[in-house]
Parts: C-alpha cells; structure tokens; sequence
C-alpha cells in the first residue's frame, strides 16, 4: 500500500514538473467535484464538521448534532486514517487523473486546447468555492463541471452541485465564460472496462481450478432509506454499471451488489458488505473478489474498511481462505481514456446540462435542492 502511494507521489512530482515548466492560460477548464478527504490527521476534525453539518448529505433531528457527533467520532477516523498513512490519497489521485485526462484531451480535442483541470473538493481543501475563484482568475474560455461520482445521489453530486449554486447565490455568476455539466456516467463503456480488467486482475489470483466459485461482490457506499425512499437515482445507476460489468465479463462468476460504510443507528440500504460475507460463507462459499464500484480512487474507504477491516480482519474471523480487492479505477489507462473520452464528447455535444440534471427527486422536499436547479437552468440554457 505505502508503495503504491510511493509510486503516485513520484508521478505526481513528474507531472507537475513538466506542467510548469510553462505556464499556459487554459482555454477550456474541466472542474473535477469530489467529496475529498483529510491529507494529514490534523485535518479531520474540520472535514467530518463539513460532512456532519451537510444538510444534503446528512439529516440531523437537532443542528447541535453535527458538530457533536464530528467531535465524538474525530479520534476514532484519526485512528484509521493513521492505518492507512496518515491520509487520504484522494487528492493526489484526483491531480493524477486530471493531468493524464487533460494530457489526452488536449491531444484528442485540440480545437478546445489547452484543457486545465481543477480540483473543487466539498469538506476539504481545495473546497470547491475556492476553486471557484481561482477558475474565475484564470479565465478559460469554457468549463466542464465534472461530477467525478460515475452514479449521481443527491447526497454526493448533488450536495456538490449545490454548493456552487450556493457560492453564487449572492455574487455576480461570471457569465462570460461558457459552462457546462457532466453528472452522470454511470454506463461509460470505458468506465466498465476498467473496472472488468481490474476484476480479471483479481480473479486470476485464484488457483484455476477455484475460479469459477469465487464471488464477486460489488460494494458501494450505502444510503439511508430514507434516501433511496426519495426517489435517489443512486441505487438502480450503480445496479447499471454492475450489470454492464457482467456482460464485459460473460457473466463468468456468481456475483452481488452490496453496501458499506454505514453510519448512525437509522435504516439503510442492505445487504451490507459485511454481512454477505458472513452469509455467504455459512452457505459455504469461501473465495471472493470485492469490486468497489461506486469509487474512482482509493480512499480511506478502499484503504480502510475493505483492505483491513473485511479483506484481512473480517475473513480471518469468519473463516473465509481468500478475500481480495479490485483496485479503484485510479490511473489505468482505459480510466483515463472513459475521462478524456466523456470531456471530448461533452465538449462537442455543446450540451450544457441534460434533462434529468434539472429534475428533483420524486419525494424531495429540500428547498435548497429547489433553488439550485432552478438556478442551473436559468444560467445553463441561455
Ligand atoms: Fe434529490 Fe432534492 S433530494 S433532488
């Protein structure tokens, strides 16, 4: 693991060095929107604040909840994220993929070159809102805000979208640059391949005389019912990909789509990640393969609760011989080509937001998501 995050610091410091070696305006600006995470523990504090006060991530009864439950929590994240290095690579991932994307796309698009990526995290640095005002800086002549979550939720895209609506709910929209919105790629045929590959990568770690029997679970973050009862698109976009997945791979193993990462004592969306292996190992079955197919890096969620927590802790309790990881999409080539690939599409599209970016959830009662989609569509049809 710490060779790996060795290995992207060094291609990070190759990037950058051959970036500004000249400083170039961008003509087109391609925003990547992240959830982000903490670069050191001192920083965690104030990101489970971000995500604990959330209103579209998270529904507290009372307002002092947030902050309460952010300090409670805050040693026991230190812990985890001191297990994984002492951060998340989440950042130097996003920078990775943005410098390869805009490489390629300058290559394939050169009509809208130079391309720039920036990054707008929403509970850490760079926050979103600040990258905003470095984007209105520079001055490109387009941007592309680009959801870097495959399947959309109102919790993660939507909270992101939603904070650039709110940035400029009181200030001057720079309306002379031309911008535009990718939300969802849930089906991106390169997307699926990259995840495929990365499955084949794993399966051919078993003995082939077990293949076949591994299971392949597909884990994605999990949502509050009360949520998926809303009507978030989330659940059935991450069941597309997980389809697709199957038929890039023939259907060649038994599979399941499960969810991880619960928090607090409500409902949430099952079976989870946890609890199928337990399951499935009473059933007897003992080799596994789990595919984190809702996350385009790796993060304290991969790092964490799948490596440590199930892949080694859980199956040495329950008895399972092999659990497994595909890695996230990360830097694979083909994951780099479904990013530059969508941009170059999008970009010659000219569309500028799609139909069901400016839809609510059937039983949405947020007033703010309200707002903001009636703001998108006054400034993004003209
Ligand atoms: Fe989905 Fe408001 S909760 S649009």
């Amino acid at each position: 693991m710490n060779l790996q995050i060795g290995r992207l610091s060094q291609k990070m410091a190759l990037l950058s060095r051959c970036y500004s070696s000249g400083v170039v305006k961008p003509k087109t600006g391609v925003l990547l929107l992240n959830m982000g995470g903490p670069q050191n523990i001192d920083q965690v504090r104030d990101y489970l604040h971000r995500i604990m006060t959330d209103r579209d991530m998270i529904q507290l009864p009372f307002q002092w909840m947030g902050p309460w439950i952010a300090k409670r929590r805050t040693p026991e994240v230190q812990k985890k994220y001191q297990e994984i290095g002492g951060g998340s690579p989440i950042l130097k991932w996003t920078n990775l993929q943005g410098e390869l994307m805009c490489k390629e796309l300058d290559k394939i698009s050169p009509d809208t070159a130079p391309h720039k990526h920036y990054v707008g995290f929403r509970y850490v640095n760079p926050l979103t809102e600040n990258t905003l005002d470095q984007i209105e800086e520079d001055a490109p002549e387009r941007v592309v805000i680009f959801s870097q979550y495959p399947q959309y939720s109102c919790a993660t895209s939507g909270s992101s979208f939603n904070s650039i609506y709110h940035h400029y709910r009181h200030r001057d929209f720079p309306k002379h640059i031309k911008w535009s919105v990718i939300d969802r790629w849930a089906t991106n045929p390169l997307l699926v391949k990259t995840f495929a590959d990365n499955i084949r990568k794993e399966l051919n770690q078993f003995p082939e005389d077990q293949r076949k029997d591994v299971i392949i679970l597909f884990s994605a973050h999990s949502l509050p019912l009360r949520a998926v009862n809303r009507g978030d698109s989330y659940p059935s976009e991450v069941g597309a990909t997980v389809a697709l997945v199957m038929d890039e791979l023939k259907m060649c193993n038994p599979y399941s789509l499960v969810w991880q990462s619960k928090v607090g004592p409500l409902p949430w969306l099952e079976p989870f990640t946890d609890d199928a292996i337990k399951g499935y190992v009473k059933q007897g079955k003992k080799n596994f393969v789990i595919v984190p197919i809702a996350f385009v890096n790796e993060h304290i969620e991969t790092l964490h609760e799948l490596d440590i927590e199930y892949c080694h802790e859980l199956a040495e309790e329950v008895g399972a011989e092999k659990i497994r990881r595909a890695a996230a999409p990360n830097d694979h080539p083909l994951f780099i080509n479904a990013l530059s690939d969508i941009v170059s599409k999008h970009l010659k599209s000219n569309e500028r937001i799609t139909e069901k970016f400016t839809m609510r959830c059937p039983k949405c009662t947020n007033p703010r998501c309200d707002e903001s989609k009636k703001w998108y569509k006054a400034l993004f049809r003209q």
